[in-house]
């Protein structure tokens, strides 16, 4: 464990010091290299009620869809997480399952809560953090970096949400909004190691969710690009250039290809679309071609 950390220190290390020096940071270290991230959150639904043949309808979907080069996922309820878990592996779909909340405490009088071990013992091996609604509800910027804090110690993978609202789109305060967000969760969080396929960080304006309003592609491509450059300034260019920075907010099947497309887009989070095993099966279908079509250029996102 000790040797572990003293390792991803190294590395961490390393990579600044090649970011500093303007130079490729060795990747014999850490092979990994950008898929694109298809996820769905089911907030407090689930399909058909979340009985069981609709999981297994749910799984046997996406099971079905074409998912070479791209990564999915989905963050059902916390009840359903070892159901969905059980219905996919049935149905031989790789898709992990996260959870939508975790508490930073590892464990304690917290009632109604849920805690990273729990959700690791679930099934789940990611977990949403910072969501709007979960903001909306009273989550502070400290609250969400504890809870990615404590995700990540768990050995949890992440998705920290972010985005502004009407307001502060309209008074010019988007970036600002942004930059406390990113820069708050992402605080010290580089001296722990995470490697950029154990996080991604959803660009989601508030205005946009749950709206069927999406937000315009230059304003997409702008955003993205700027939280992953305030992400470098946690983790370094090299790192926050293989990061995944989806967007979420009102994504569909009939959307997703062209948001897809969008050059600083690295995946999608959706909310109501992903309740339908069709058509969240369409998005991922969609960020299949779009996996093609980067390859094809002999590039990543
Ligand atoms: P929506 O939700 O796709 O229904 O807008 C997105 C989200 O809240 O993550």
């Amino acid at each position: 464990m000790a040797e572990l950390e003293l390792d991803q220190l190294v590395n961490v290390v390393l990579r600044r010091v090649a970011d500093r020096l303007g130079q490729t940071p060795d990747r014999s270290r850490d092979e990994w290299q950008p898929a694109l991230l298809v996820a769905g959150n089911w907030k407090m639904n689930a399909p058909g009620g979340g009985a069981g043949e609709a999981l297994v309808e749910f799984a046997s979907h996406l099971a079905l869809a074409p998912q070479t080069g791209v990564d999915t996922l989905v963050f059902p309820p916390a009840t359903l997480i070892s159901s969905v878990r059980s219905a996919l592996a049935g149905a031989g779909a790789s898709t992990e399952v996260g959870s939508q909340d975790l508490h930073w405490e590892p464990s304690g009088a917290h009632t109604g809560e849920v805690s990273a071990d729990l959700v690791l013992a679930a099934g789940a091996t990611w977990t949403l953090v910072g969501h709007s609604e979960r903001r909306a509800a009273g989550e502070t910027h400290d609250q969400v970096k504890a809870k990615l804090h404590r995700a990540v110690a768990s050995g949890l993978s992440a998705v920290l949400c972010v985005g502004e609202g009407l307001d502060d789109r309209t008074n010019g305060s988007t970036f600002r909004v942004l930059r406390v967000q990113v820069q708050t969760a992402l605080a010290g969080l580089a001296l722990r190691g995470v490697t950029p396929g154990r996080m991604a960080i959803a660009y989601e304006p508030v205005w946009a969710i749950g709206t069927g309003r999406v937000a315009e592609p230059a304003q997409i491509d702008e955003a993205c690009a700027f939280i992953r450059t305030v992400a470098g300034e946690e983790f370094g260019a090299a790192w926050a250039s293989r990061l995944r920075v989806l967007y979420g907010g009102s994504v569909t099947e009939e959307s997703a290809a062209d948001i897809l497309a969008i050059d600083q887009v690295g995946g999608l989070l959706v909310g109501g679309a992903s309740l339908s095993p069709k058509r969240f099966a369409a998005i991922v279908e969609a960020g299949a071609a779009r996996a093609q079509n980067l390859s094809a250029q002999g590039g990543g996102s």
